[in-house]
């Protein structure tokens, strides 16, 4: 195993103990772009003592001294953003555009997460006795464990690991096993930037290694993005550990809301962003497109028409508006969902599931592809298709009658909460579902994907329970010590406590 790529563990490239490989596919096209070590627990053990070996100096320096190595990191998004964009283009599918985004994405983060540093740390509370001086400080959390999907694989890592290491913790990374090579960039770049050894680490692998890190003892905090099954896992296992702190965030089963005071030029644009880019692999694509009598027949046509003609194709190509599909398992289960539509009675209206030989690109006959897959139903026929996340460019339209009130009653109809849209001219009807609406991330008149880094990103119910981004998840990576100092030589207490010490002599 000469030439596979390695680990990274304090400030070292190493093989581990494993004797398994891996390797990371372009899914446009089957080809092998890299191999890569597969982690074991017993890599996790050592990564895990590095970063804990390394958090006593780390946590000891400034703020702004631990932005400074987020600075070059920072510059070299910047400046490789076309190169690393065209990577995330070859390893994960999506088309350049969505490529490039990702990078920036992840400069957003890590400027953030710098630039952050030189801002107040903390707040000055006042006290109930004037010679008292409160304060509320933060203080890591220790070594952070980071694992990571593969649909933003650069951006969703920084959005773990920017603020983790500027709060003063270090991290164990493991990045999705489809985007290996994405996250040897990401460890690169922290060796560039000369990180300190033991303060970044990297085991690549795959869900074996993750939970190796879940359940290690030196592990303060895990952070999560990815599906919700296993992000339930992660929460139950730590959810009652004393001192353990789990941030998941996954799925969802998105909707847009299109009423009967909707433009719809507007409303159209929106719900083709939200349901076909990334192939509906984002964890905000809107499966459900909940829309109002009035218009749904206008809608519904316009709506097929562009689903039926979206560019699928070669994701490099500046003219795709899809991708493949991630890896032939997931094409199967997007396959079968939509068998399972059918088999539930739903009435098909676009299913381009199998693309013709002729609408494939040249070189690209061992892509993952599919195409929109459109169709209607009942809001209140209580199907496993417009309940489960699938993942995909599968779209369900359903059509209401009434009030707000009762669109809001179909979108808050489903176990998820993470991202949704309202397309209305009606404020009143845009006021109800902003107050109304199940979701953590909600949109007005625009699609329900595109949030960004200096918003909370998170969802509600079975969507997750942290929010891995900007300010948000500063809350996460450090505890907060409630600071109190007594200025006077006598000591006061609050709530009109005594202070009074009585003894039995007196
Ligand atoms: C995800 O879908 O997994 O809001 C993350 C967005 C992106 C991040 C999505 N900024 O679409």
């Amino acid at each position: 195993m000469v030439d596979i790529n390695k680990h990274y563990v304090g400030g070292e490239w190493i093989d581990g103990s494993g004797s398994r490989a891996f390797a990371s596919e372009n899914p446009a096209t089957g080809e092998t772009l890299s191999e890569f070590r597969r982690g074991t627990p017993a890599d996790v053990d050592r990564a895990v003592e590095a970063a804990a070996d390394a958090f006593g100096s780390w946590r000891e320096r400034s703020r702004i001294d631990r932005a400074e190595y987020l600075w070059d990191v920072y510059h070299e998004l910047r400046e490789r953003t076309d190169e690393l964009g065209e990577i995330v283009t070859r390893e994960c599918g999506k088309e350049i555009s969505e490529g490039r985004a990702d990078v920036v994405e992840a400069a957003h983060m890590v400027e953030w997460a710098a630039g952050d540093a030189r801002h107040p740390n903390g707040d000055v509370v006042p006290s109930e006795i004037a010679a008292k001086d409160a304060y509320m400080r933060r203080k890591p959390r220790g070594v952070v464990g980071c694992i990571t999907p593969w649909n933003f694989p650069v951006a969703i890592p920084f959005w773990h690991m920017a603020v983790t290491l500027v709060e003063g913790n270090t991290v164990v990374f493991k990045p999705a096993e489809q985007t290996p090579l994405c996250a040897q960039i990401i460890a690169e770049m922290f060796e560039d930037a000369g990180l300190p050894d033991g303060v970044f680490n990297m085991i690549q692998g795959f869900g074996d290694a993750g939970e190796a890190i879940v359940e290690h003892d030196a592990v303060s905090t895990v952070l999560f993005t990815g599906s919700a099954e296993v992000g339930q896992r992660i929460q139950d296992t730590l959810g009652g550990v004393p001192g353990k702190r789990a941030a998941c965030e996954m799925g969802g089963k998105n909707a847009v809301v299109v009423t009967e005071h909707a433009d719809l030029d507007i409303a159209v644009h929106s719900a083709v962003m939200s349901s076909f880019k990334t192939t509906g692999q984002r964890c905000v694509s809107a499966e459900r497109l909940i829309v109002h009598a009035d218009v749904y027949e206008a809608f519904k046509e316009r709506f097929i028409e562009i689903a039926e003609s979206v560019a699928v194709g070669d994701p490099l190509d500046e003219e795709t508006f899809m991708g493949p599909l991630i890896e032939s398992e997931h094409r199967e289960t997007v396959t079968a969902y939509n068998d399972l539509a059918r088999e539930e009675g739903v009435t098909v209206l676009v299913d381009r599931t199998d693309l013709d030989d002729a609408a494939i690109p040249e070189g690209h006959e061992e892509g993952h592809w599919v195409g929109p897959f459109v169709y209607e139903t009942d809001p209140d026929a209580d199907l496993r298709c417009t309940s489960e996340e699938v993942f995909g460019p599968h779209v369900a339209l359903l059509e209401y009658e009434g009030g707000i009130e009762r669109a809001v009653e179909i979108q808050n109809d489903t176990d998820y909460g993470l991202a949704g849209a309202i397309i209305s001219e009606d404020y009143r009807q845009i006021n109800y579902y902003r107050d109304h609406a199940e979701l953590g991330l909600a949109y007005g008149n625009l699609p329900c994907i595109g949030a960004e880094v200096q918003l909370p990103f998170g969802g509600v119910k079975k969507s997750g329970n942290g929010n891995p981004s900007a300010r948000e998840i500063v809350e996460t990576v450090t505890d907060r010590t409630a600071w109190t100092l007594n200025n006077a030589t006598e000591i006061e207490m609050a709530q009109g406590l005594s202070a009074d010490i009585e003894t039995t002599d007196e």
